[in-house]
């Protein structure tokens, strides 16, 4: 891939997603992998498009830690200098979460070192990385309503080791290192008019509440948005409204942090399956960008190729997902054109 592709990932007037958010002061961008950081086609696209950046996976515990003593930078220092060349901000993918722990996480870790293990791992990154991080997810997805506690919270690693108090020892570990950075609870299934989400937002909101009521230092709200196709393209977002408006009350600002689509209940057929994606994305963005508390969004990757989606959730046609703004190829997709109409109608920030 290369200049004709770079091209190509550009609306017919030349314009990027990334100038497009720059002249609305709204942070745009995506996930990346180490791999594709290797892949000068893809980099060239990457600089060209995305204002922020986040690490996929190489600034989790899995990546970072190889041993309960030691650190491995090397992947997520790689994204860092990439940003900072290309004057991209960067987000932190995460500091406390419960999946893509180490494999010695289950037998070293206990009830008696957890807390230490936490703030030792929480001082260390971000101090590394202070002053350079826009916005950090310090905790993530910690609420679970099917866990059954009154409170929401997740019947985590940490939960179980710790205790709910986990929670704001993170945020106030990750604030003492960093003084600059904005500290973001990040969690999923938040945007649609489904009582499931419903409940979660409840609960979320919940937690936020009592953090804010204790002066625990979280400033945002990671929206991680992974949607999923309607196979009739009806979507309402009701209850999204009023939560965004109540976490506006909350004084928190709001990231978009993992848009994507899941389309298996799409057709195969290509041209109306990426029509059914980018009518969500158009529909999603259309009422998140109007609230101006929304300060971000970032795509979980920039290329249909290689994203989660495609293991994680593989369609019954057997058929690659195809839930971001670039095909397999670098070229654009209707997602593409969705998302700089929805930018171009936002007021600015
Ligand atoms: O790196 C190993 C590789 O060495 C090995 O050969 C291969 C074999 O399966 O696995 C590779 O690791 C995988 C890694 O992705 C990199 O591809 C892990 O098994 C796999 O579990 C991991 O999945 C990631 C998942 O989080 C779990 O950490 C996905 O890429 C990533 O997109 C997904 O992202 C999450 C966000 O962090 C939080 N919100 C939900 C989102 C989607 O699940």
């Amino acid at each position: 891939m290369g200049a004709t592709a770079t091209a190509a990932a550009q609306s017919q007037t030349g314009e990027t997603l990334r100038k497009a958010g720059d002249d609305k002061n709204l942070l745009i961008g995506t996930a990346v992998s180490y791999a594709q950081l290797q892949d000068p086609g893809f980099t060239r696209v990457l600089a060209d498009q995305a204002g922020v950046v986040v690490s996929e996976n190489d600034m989790k515990w899995g990546p970072l830690r190889p041993t309960a003593t030691t650190f491995d930078f090397k992947r997520a220092d790689a994204l860092v200098a990439f940003a900072t060349a290309h004057g991209e901000k960067i987000r932190g993918h995460n500091l406390c979460w419960h999946e893509m722990l180490p494999s010695w996480f289950k037998t070293e870790a206990n009830s008696g070192n957890a807390a230490d293990l936490l703030k030792h791992h929480i001082e260390t990154v971000v101090a590394r990385y202070a002053g350079k991080i826009q916005s950090w997810d310090v905790v993530n997805e910690a609420i679970n309503v099917k866990d059954g506690r009154p409170d929401g919270l997740r019947n985590s690693p940490w939960l179980q080791l710790i205790g709910p108090n986990y929670i704001e020892i993170a945020f106030r570990t990750a604030r003492a290192a960093d003084p600059n950075a904005l500290l973001t609870y990040n969690d999923y299934d938040l945007a649609q008019d489904s009582p499931a989400h419903e409940a979660k937002r409840k609960a979320v909101l919940a937690l936020l509440s009592s953090l804010k009521d204790k002066d625990v230092p979280v400033q945002a709200l990671g929206i991680q948005s992974h949607l999923a196709a309607a196979a009739n393209g009806s979507y309402s977002w009701t209850g999204y409204q009023t939560f965004v408006r109540d976490i506006e009350a909350l004084g928190l600002q709001i990231f978009i942090t993992e848009l994507d689509v899941d389309d298996r209940a799409l057709p195969g057929d290509i041209s109306r399956r990426d029509a059914g994606v980018a009518k969500l994305y158009h529909s999603y963005l259309t009422t998140a960008l109007q609230h101006p508390s929304v300060k971000a969004v970032l795509t979980w990757g920039l290329t249909d190729k290689g994203t989660w989606l495609t293991h994680f959730l593989p369609r019954a046609d057997g058929l690659p997902q195809r839930p971001l703004p670039l095909d397999s190829d670098l070229s654009p997709t209707p997602v593409f054109r969705a998302m700089l109409d929805c930018i171009h109608a936002a007021p600015r920030r």
